[in-house]
This record gives C-alpha cells, sequence and structure tokens, in this order.
C-alpha cells in the first residue's frame, strides 16, 4: 500500500473510533453499536444509505441486514465488488423502531460523512434512497431522479433507489440491478 493509501485508512480510522464513540444526539443511549461504515480507503464509489437497522446496530456494520442482502447482490450482478467500494450512512446509529432520522440527528451526524468522502475522494457518491438525497444534496424525488448522474461543487454523485423499498414493491429489484449496472460502467469511464 502507498503512502497516501496509509494516510486514508489511518485518518478513516480516526473517523470510525469518533464515531464509535460519539454523543452528538440522543441515538447514542438506545443503539447498541455505532456502525461508522466500512470498505476500501481508496474506493472508487462510496455508497451513502439512511441509517443502520436492527442487524447492523448488532454487528454494527452497514448493510448486513435484509436490505443488504439485496445491494450485495446487485453488486455482484454489475460486477461490482464490495472491496472496491466504501459503504456508509447518512446517520451512523439505528434510530428507535428504525423511524426516519430526525433533522437534528442529520445535523450532529453530517460532519463524520462529510470526513469520510473528503478523505476517501471517490470519483462518485451513490445515493441510496430518499433521505441521503434530501440530507446530501436537498433533494425531492428519488423515484423521478434515479439512474441520473450529477456533479455538484465539483463532486459526482449518482442517485437509485434504496435497497428495502424493493422488499415491499418487487418491481424495483429490476430498476435497483440497471442502476447498478450503469453504475459500473461509469467507474469503467472515468
Ligand atoms: N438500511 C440503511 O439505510 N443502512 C443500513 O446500513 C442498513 C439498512
Amino acid at each position: 500500500m502507498n503512502t497516501k493509501n496509509n494516510n486514508s485508512l489511518d485518518l478513516l480510522t480516526q473517523i470510525s473510533d469518533d464515531v464509535i464513540h460519539c454523543t452528538n444526539c440522543e441515538l447514542c443511549h438506545t443503539r447498541k453499536n455505532a456502525v461508522p461504515g466500512e470498505g476500501s480507503a481508496s474506493a472508487n464509489v462510496i455508497f451513502v444509505g439512511e441509517a443502520p437497522g436492527k442487524s447492523e446496530d448488532i454487528q454494527g456494520k452497514p448493510f448486513v441486514g435484509r436490505a443488504g442482502k439485496i445491494l450485495e447482490a446487485a453488486l455482484l450482478n454489475a460486477k461490482i465488488s464490495r472491496s472496491q467500494v466504501f459503504i456508509t450512512n447518512i446517520v451512523k446509529c439505528r434510530t428507535p423502531r428504525n423511524r426516519r432520522p430526525k433533522q437534528d440527528e442529520i445535523s450532529r451526524c453530517n460532519d463524520y460523512l462529510n470526513k469520510q468522502i473528503s478523505v476517501i475522494n471517490p470519483k462518485i457518491v451513490c445515493i441510496l434512497g430518499a433521505t441521503a438525497y434530501s440530507a446530501l444534496l436537498g433533494g425531492k424525488g428519488i423515484t423521478l431522479n434515479r439512474g441520473k448522474l450529477i456533479s455538484i461543487d465539483g463532486r459526482d454523485y449518482f442517485l437509485t433507489i434504496h435497497p428495502a423499498a424493493t422488499l415491499y414493491r418487487r418491481r424495483l429489484l429490476r430498476v435497483l440491478e440497471e442502476d447498478m449496472m450503469k453504475l459500473s460502467k461509469l467507474i469503467m469511464e472515468q
């Protein structure tokens, strides 16, 4: 590994440590484990979901439950390996009964994601679902905008649906698969 990667790894480890010990909001009282995120320090894509669910809270790892299996299958299908990417969330702790994170929780957690993005400096930040779209870019209408690559302040963002949405609407599986194929092509082109 080169010096830049070693440095990024140290910085990412520091961010993870800070997340694990974070008491910035009320969620620290109800979580079992904070979930900083995981993956390569030199990832070309960072995936950003909403917040950890029950399995993630137990294991301290992102997307290891039902939504995670769906994401993993879509990545595999598009030949994107988990080892090339970094996976994290807008909010790093599980919310009670998996409710939507509150604006205050999002704001207090914001800095961790911004730091992760700036340390890894990926080619593309892949936004998974409406909460991440609104928290990161102030966007609305993920269903209308999914499949798009948008560039803001020199950073490229790819928009897609949240993998959990496919659990309630099976036809969305195809949509997620298509988007991951498109993302795979974008990574190779860039
Ligand atoms: N849903 C998310 O948004 N993130 C996870 O880590 C798991 C499920």
